[in-house]
């Protein structure tokens, strides 16, 4: 609770590069999501951006992770490994989640990308995941409650029908990449630590069709939907403000193969 730390305003400085480093491989990465691109070549992708940033990807050996980048497709909720075996094709949805380290500090985000025209399904898990996000981001500001983040994805979400996995949350971040506080993705508003200024972490809901659970293999990394169902989800990392927050992450434009929907909710 009181191990969440505050960032110095130079601290602060150095987040907002890393963030920015993260979300240029991320909008690079855009321009690979096509019918045939093979999560491998994602991967080989992020690595080389990632190192010509002059940033490491912090994923890499990260309690053994095998690879530079989690890519997750359709029913896979995070943590998939890239593969030269796993084409995507088209009506695919596939989150790519970049975590980029710069001088120490960690900046983590993901979207969820279109592969051509996806099923109606998939595309309203998708806009249900980021609208989520925007809706938790909406909520952060000083004084306000960790527990009001999660009740505005859990309220919403399940107001669209989907659900919110529990296995997995958002994460202080910094010079380490997971540490306090944990960030849930669904809760009750009102509750929970108030927020300063000066803390950094992720919301990073994962949103499922079905209903939230999830299964990992014994000893293996990627984490399914149960019953099979779709899953989406949108990250950013962020830092507390007086009057609201910084989006470390924020995407300097609109990318191709997502961010197309906006009139789903309007
Ligand atoms: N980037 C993920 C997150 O948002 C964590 C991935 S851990 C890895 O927290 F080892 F799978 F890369
Ligand atoms: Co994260
Ligand atoms: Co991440």
């Amino acid at each position: 609770m009181s191990n969440v730390t505050i960032k110095s305003p130079r601290e602060v400085e150095l987040m907002r590069k890393a963030g920015q480093v993260a979300v240029a491989t991320l909008m690079a990465v855009d321009e690979l999501i096509r019918p045939g691109t093979t999560t491998e070549d994602i991967n080989r992708f992020v690595h080389d951006d990632t190192l010509k940033r002059g940033a490491r990807p912090a994923p890499l050996n990260y309690h053994g992770f095998p690879k530079s980048v989690c890519t997750s497709v359709n029913h896979v909720v995070c943590h998939g490994i890239p593969s030269e075996r796993q084409v995507l094709a088209p009506g695919d949805i596939i989150n790519v989640d970049v975590t980029s380290v710069l001088e120490g500090y960690h900046g983590d985000t993901s979207v969820t990308f279109y592969v051509g025209d996806p099923s109606p399904e998939a595309k309203h898990v998708t806009e249900v995941a980021r609208r989520s996000l925007d809706l938790a981001i909406a909520q952060v500001r000083e004084g306000a409650r960790l527990g009001d983040i999660g009740a505005a994805i859990q309220e919403f979400a399940e107001g669209q029908g989907c659900s919110v996995v529990r296995a997995f949350v958002g994460h202080g971040i910094g010079r380490i990449f997971h540490e306090a506080p944990q960030v849930s993705h669904v809760g009750r508003s009102g509750s929970g630590m108030r927020l300063k200024a000066g803390m950094c972490f992720t919301i990073e809901p994962m949103i499922n069709v079905g209903n939230y659970e999830i299964d990992v293999l014994e000893d293996q990394w990627p984490a399914v939907t149960r019953d099979g169902s779709l899953s989406a989800q949108f990250e950013h990392t962020l830092v507390v403000t007086k009057s609201g927050c910084e989006i470390l992450t924020k995407r300097p434009h609109a990318l191709k193969n997502s961010d197309r929907f906006p009139w789903l909710f309007a």
